[in-house]
């Protein structure tokens, strides 16, 4: 069976591509800070038959990021990344002039250091895998110029730049970026408490997800909206 190590997968569109993909016979390295609600989703997504494993940690700690790669391992290597694990910079947002800079470090740490030191930790597997793929979880907000979104926005953008060049350097992997559209989650209630409205649960956006892991398309920048759609 492939292996996938999802980051973030305690809540949330984590929680529900992990249960996605043990839905496609995926075995499972989880990640999250939270043990015990890590732990819910490992029992959901071991309900699908699989093997899941769920190592709780901070994707900043070095030691627990080897450790994610070396669970992976015993499950038979690592044949898809997924970077989704993310810090806002400030709870709710602000604009950049009372962004705490604090925040923006720890939004760069959580959304783009970690990413690559993740990556970094899990190439060679990725490359013997034959067919690895990373994905990392991108945003609007990575393209669009929203007032408040700024610190987290730009460690978006980084994040994005980082995929498309490991794409140029490795060329045997897919290397996706792709923006989930709004969701209904903890991550959006706490970054616009006041925003309400209508938004699709995390579960609705997994088929995109889906569809780029069946069809494998180009390394590259893709929306879920227009995954679900059949569009790229
Ligand atoms: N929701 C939206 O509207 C939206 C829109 C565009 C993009 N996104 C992106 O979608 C992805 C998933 O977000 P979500 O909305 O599903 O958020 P969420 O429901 O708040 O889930 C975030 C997950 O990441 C974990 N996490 C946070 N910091 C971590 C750390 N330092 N180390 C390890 N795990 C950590 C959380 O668990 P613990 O707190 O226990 O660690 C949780 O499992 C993120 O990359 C986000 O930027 C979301």
């Amino acid at each position: 069976m492939p292996v996938a190590i999802i980051t973030g997968a305690s809540k949330g569109l984590g929680r529900a591509l992990a249960l996605g993909l043990a839905g496609k016979g995926w075995d499972l390295v989880l990640d999250a800070r939270g043990a015990d609600r890590l732990a819910e989703t490992v029992a959901l997504a071991s309900a699908h038959g699989t093997r899941v494993t769920a190592v709780a940690g901070d994707v900043t700690d070095a030691a627990h990021r080897a450790e994610l790669v070396t669970a992976a391992r015993r499950l038979g290597g690592v044949d898809l990344l997924v970077h989704n694990a993310s810090a806002l910079g400030a709870e709710p947002l602000v604009r950049l002039a009372e962004l705490p800079l604090e925040g923006l470090r720890r939004a760069l740490e959580v959304n783009l250091v970690a990413a690559l030191g993740l990556v970094q930790e899990a190439l060679p597997p990725l490359r013997a895998a034959g067919a690895g793929a990373v994905l990392v979880v991108s945003s609007d907000a990575a393209a669009e110029a929203y007032p408040t979104w700024g610190g987290y926005g730009a460690s978006k953008a980084g994040l994005d730049q980082l995929a498309a060049v490991l794409a140029e350097e490795e060329p045997g992997l897919r290397v996706w970026a792709v923006d989930p559209g709004d969701m209904a989650t903890d991550l959006y209630a706490a970054a616009v408490p006041d925003d309400d409205g209508p938004r699709p649960e995390p579960e609705a956006v997994v088929p995109g997800f889906l569809r780029l892991l069946d069809e494998r398309p180009a390394s590259g920048r893709y929306g879920a909206a227009a995954l679900l759609e059949g569009r790229r």
